[in-house]
């Protein structure tokens, strides 16, 4: 092995710069440090932090482009801008080390512990699991909800245009988020009705968008558990990055509710990235270790819902990142 290739990977497994750039947004150094800059004696007065650490902290930050010097202090770099809370990137929110985003990632440090049990790293580090913290801290669930209705943005109007979503009368939504892609779906479908459920912050966000969008007449909300029974009778069941979150025992209580609402006519419909479609490795792993879930390929996808008597129709590579999966009740159930 050639010194390069010692030196490559070293800088590949150094911690310093990952959490360095997560530490400036944190302190949102990005932002306070435009325009002429700010000395650094200053800044860690404003901020009550260590002047010497600052001082360290943002000429490593310079080696990366993040900052430049200038006099006796640093600022922002057009590449730095780019961690700006004002950037509209959704970075920040994925960095922050308050934000959930920023937070579950640190769950990779225990990655050792998620490799020999299986299970999801985020309880060992913060002593409950994802859900729970989202649940006990609003800022997180805030961030959490922010963070989902960037990562779909580009891809909504794809995942309205690729479904034919004109074959239903009604759709209920399981753990539909603030509501984004429904409202989409029904704004293009005049005669659907959508029944969004998710917990309660979140569900009452999705309501809120719902009336500002003139929906409200033909979006019912419902606050609650999707591991509770679900509204009945709806022609489509749509989970959109659901199962991924979630591990096969926790999976399987999801698809049970889902089947015992469905009617022998109703359709299941699963969109996320699939295993041997969609996933880059290093998201799986992520989902793991954050979740203990994971994007399932294909054949674990019909693994799981054999049990269920769901068969698989159709599978659709809708967006860059996701593929439908559409089941109908099995014939003979
Ligand atoms: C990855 S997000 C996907 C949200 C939405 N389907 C979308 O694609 O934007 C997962 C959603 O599941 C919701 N969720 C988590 N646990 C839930 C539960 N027990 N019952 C209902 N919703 C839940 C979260 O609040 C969140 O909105």
């Amino acid at each position: 092995m050639g010194q390069d290739d010692v030196e490559s990977i070293r800088r590949m497994a150094g911690l310093a710069t990952p959490i360095a750039l997560r530490v400036a947004v944190t302190l949102a150094l990005p932002d306070r440090l435009v325009g002429q800059g700010v000395r650094v004696d200053e800044l860690a007065d404003e901020l009550g932090v260590a002047p010497v650490a600052l001082d360290l902290l943002l000429a490593h930050l310079a080696t990366l482009g993040i900052v430049e010097p200038i006099g006796s202090g640093y600022r922002t770099t057009e590449y730095g801008a780019n961690l700006r809370a004002d950037a509209g990137n959704g970075l920040v929110d994925l960095l922050h080390l308050d934000a959930a985003g920023g937070r579950s990632e640190l769950a990779f440090v225990e990655l050792a512990h998620t490799v020999t049990t299986g299970r999801a790293g985020y309880p060992r580090r913060y002593g409950q699991d994802f859900w729970a913290d989202v649940a006990e801290h609003p800022r997180l669930r805030e961030s959490f909800d922010r963070q989902m209705n960037h990562r779909l943005r580009e891809e909504i109007p794809k995942l309205v245009a690729g479904v034919d979503w004109s074959r239903f009368g009604s759709v209920v939504d399981v753990g539909g988020g603030r509501g984004a892609l429904l409202a989409a779906i029904l704004a293009a479908h005049p005669r659907l009705h959508g029944h969004l459920l998710d917990l309660a912050p979140t569900a009452t966000h999705a309501r809120r968008a719902f009336e500002a969008q003139g929906l409200a007449d033909r979006a019912q909300v419902t606050e609650g558990s999707f591991f509770d029974p679900l509204p009945p009778g709806a022609d489509a069941y749509l989970l959109v990055d659901i199962l991924h979150d979630w591990d096969d025992a926790h999976a399987h209580r999801i698809l049970d509710r889902c089947l015992e609402a469905m009617r022998p006519t109703s359709r299941l419909l699963i969109i996320e990235p699939i295993g041997d479609f969609r996933a880059t490795p290093e998201f799986n792993l992520a989902m793991l270790v954050m979740y203990g879930g994971r994007e399932r390929r294909l054949e674990e996808f019909r693994t799981l819902t054999a049990p269920h008597r769901l068969t698989l129709d159709t599978v659709v590579d809708l967006t860059d990142q996701r593929c439908l999966l559409e089941f109908r009740p099995t014939d003979d159930r």
